[in-house]
C-alpha cells in the first residue's frame, strides 16, 4: 500500500515536469497509430481521395470554440459528404470513434493539433464528455465543419 502510494506521488511529481508531456506525446502516437493511420497515415498526410490530410488543416479550427466543438464531433459522430481540403475536395465517411474515451480521444486530438499542425491547444477529456451527449448525424457535422470555415475564413 506504501509503495502504491509512493508510486502515485512520483507519477504526480513527474506529471510537473516535461516528462509528463513527452509521455503524452508517446500515447498520442500510439493512439493515432492504432485508430486513425490506416486512413490518415503516419505523416497526417492522408490517401488521395480516401482520407483528407490532417497537415495544417485544423490550427486556425482550434483556435476558436465552434471548431474545438468541431473536432470533438468529428472524433465523437464521424462525418460523411464533401468537404473542400488544401488538396481537394474529398467525399467520404469518417466513422466514429466514439468507442473510445474521453481521456483517449483528448490525447489523440492534442497530439494531432501538435504533431500536424503547430498548435499549442490541447483538448481537454471534458470537451468530449460534452460533446457525446449532443452526437450528431454526419452529415450534421460536416455542415459543423462548414460554419467554422466561414467564421475563420478557410483553413
Ligand atoms: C476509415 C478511414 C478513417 C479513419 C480510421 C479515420 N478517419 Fe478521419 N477522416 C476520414 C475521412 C474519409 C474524412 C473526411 C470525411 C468526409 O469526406 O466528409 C476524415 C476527416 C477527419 C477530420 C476532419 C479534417 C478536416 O479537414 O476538417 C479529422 C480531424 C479526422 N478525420 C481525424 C481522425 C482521427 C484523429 C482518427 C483516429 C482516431 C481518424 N480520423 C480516423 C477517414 C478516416
Amino acid at each position: 500500500m506504501k509503495r502504491r502510494l509512493l508510486l502515485l506521488a512520483m507519477a504526480v511529481a513527474l506529471c510537473s515536469t516535461s516528462i509528463c508531456a513527452q509521455t503524452n506525446e508517446a500515447a498520442g502516437v500510439e493512439l493515432f497509430g492504432k485508430h486513425c493511420v490506416a486512413c490518415h497515415q503516419a505523416d497526417g498526410e492522408g490517401i488521395p481521395g480516401l482520407a483528407p490530410p490532417l497537415v495544417g488543416a485544423l490550427k486556425k479550427v482550434a483556435e476558436v470554440d465552434l471548431g474545438r466543438t468541431y473536432i470533438a464531433q468529428v472524433l465523437v459522430s464521424g462525418m460523411a459528404g464533401t468537404i473542400k481540403t488544401r488538396v481537394g475536395k474529398f467525399t467520404g465517411v469518417m466513422p466514429s470513434q466514439a468507442t473510445l474515451s474521453d481521456h483517449e480521444l483528448a490525447t489523440i486530438a492534442s497530439y494531432v493539433l501538435s504533431t500536424f499542425n503547430e498548435s499549442q491547444v490541447a483538448l481537454k477529456p471534458e470537451g468530449f464528455a460534452a460533446v457525446r451527449s449532443k452526437a450528431l448525424p454526419p452529415g450534421e457535422v460536416r455542415k459543423l465543419r462548414e460554419q467554422v470555415l466561414a467564421q475563420i475564413g478557410g483553413q
